[in-house]
């Protein structure tokens, strides 16, 4: 795709012009964005709490709606997580298809088994193969990575996961990552009318929270909003207004002066972990066609004493008024008499860093 190979924002956002309208609507653009954006990326898979004992085995997909890659994530005998294909080598039936604690997987079409590593085990009815079993009667293995609880996995990553989770940890590593329970009650799923680079767009500036958000501007001081930009990742400091829930920082941290109330991490290119004193609120932006994006948020809890108060307070209502504003987007990308537009340096240094990276993947095959 010609268009494609040409696509790149300027370095200087004082000169940069936006991503072009056609590729929030372009439905060739958007196949290939699977390939080139999503198939290399790192994907958050599932809840390491589903895997909690050795023998666990649990059946995930990568991306839903997506790349819909069919994985399986286990925790071995020697107390060792894999994260391995979850089709079989044989036929290609799903050997894993519920959580469960085992010895070994077996595959219920012909009874092919495998070790909880992903090595081929037996086979009935195999006598006289040749060459047979060999390392391709293995579960492939597939790359993976923990943030405390939250596992990613990547088909092809472009980049070691280490440089996705690098900064997170640096800043917030103080947080009990490892505490926090994902609760199913408080979690809740958005049908998008947009193409889900706008609702990551959106996501990318505070610029928009004292016209959109009245009730969350209340909460936070916009004149400190920042947003801090890094290789892979976006950090936007939600600054709260005094007398609002805000974290207790330890003694030293870079933040200490400052009433932090949320820190927005956002992970390229389709991740955002909103870190809030009563836990991490886990947003996965789901492509599911050019103008139609599912938004999964994930609460995991550590400290239920302040729910509902501050910036991590309202979600929902946010999430709605961001809903309205994306789609009003999508519909005005469509125009015939809107091309592409320009950056606010003091405010959109975030959505510059992610349509550099997303113009810079898309070019490459
Ligand atoms: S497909 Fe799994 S044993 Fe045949
Ligand atoms: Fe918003």
């Amino acid at each position: 795709m010609e268009r494609l190979a040409s696509l790149a924002i300027d370095p200087d956002i004082r000169r940069a012009r936006t991503l072009p309208a056609w590729v929030y609507s372009d439905a060739e653009v958007h196949r290939l964005q699977r390939e080139r954006v999503f198939l290399k990326s790192w994907q958050w898979v599932a809840d390491a709490d589903r895997v909690k004992v050795p023998g666990a085995v649990c059946p995930v997909t990568v991306l839903e709606g997506c790349l819909d890659e069919p994985l399986v994530v286990s925790r071995d005998r020697d107390d060792v997580l894999h994260c391995l294909s979850n089709v079989c080598t044989h036929r290609g039936t799903l050997v894993c298809e519920r959580d469960g604690v085992e010895a070994f997987m077996r595959c219920r079409y012909h009874g092919r088994r495998f070790t909880l590593d992903g090595k081929f085990l037996s086979m009935p009815e195999f006598d006289g193969v040749e060459g047979f079993p060999s390392p391709a009667d293995d579960l492939p293995r597939v790359p993976f990575g923990q943030l405390g609880k939250l596992l990613f996995a990547s088909l092809r990553p472009a980049f070691p996961f280490a440089e996705l989770v690098a900064d997170v940890q640096a800043r917030c590593g103080f947080l009990p990552f490892d505490r926090a329970v994902f609760d199913a009650t408080r979690s809740r799923e958005y049908l998008v009318q947009a193409n889900w680079a706008l609702y990551c767009d959106n996501y990318l500036e505070g610029f928009h929270i004292p016209y959109v958000h009245g009730g969350l501007a209340q909460a936070i001081d916009y004149a400190n909003y920042r947003c801090e930009l890094y290789p892979w990742s976006t950090l936007q400091l939600g600054v709260t207004q005094p007398g609002v829930e805000c974290f207790t920082l330890p003694s030293g941290h870079p933040d200490a002066n400052l009433r932090v109330g949320a820190y927005y991490w956002w992970f390229y290119p389709n991740t955002m972990l909103n870190l809030y004193p009563w836990g991490v609120s886990l947003n996965v932006v789901r492509p599911l066609d050019v103008n139609r994006t599912k938004v999964s948020f994930l609460s995991f809890v550590w400290d239920g004493s302040r729910l509902d108060r501050g910036a991590g307070g309202g979600l929902d209502r946010v999430e709605r008024e961001d809903e309205v504003i994306v789609e009003s987007v999508q519909r005005g990308t469509a125009s015939r008499l809107y091309e592409r537009g320009r950056y606010s340096p003091a405010r959109e240094s975030g959505v510059h860093h992610f349509h550099t990276l997303l113009a810079r993947s898309m070019r490459h095959a």
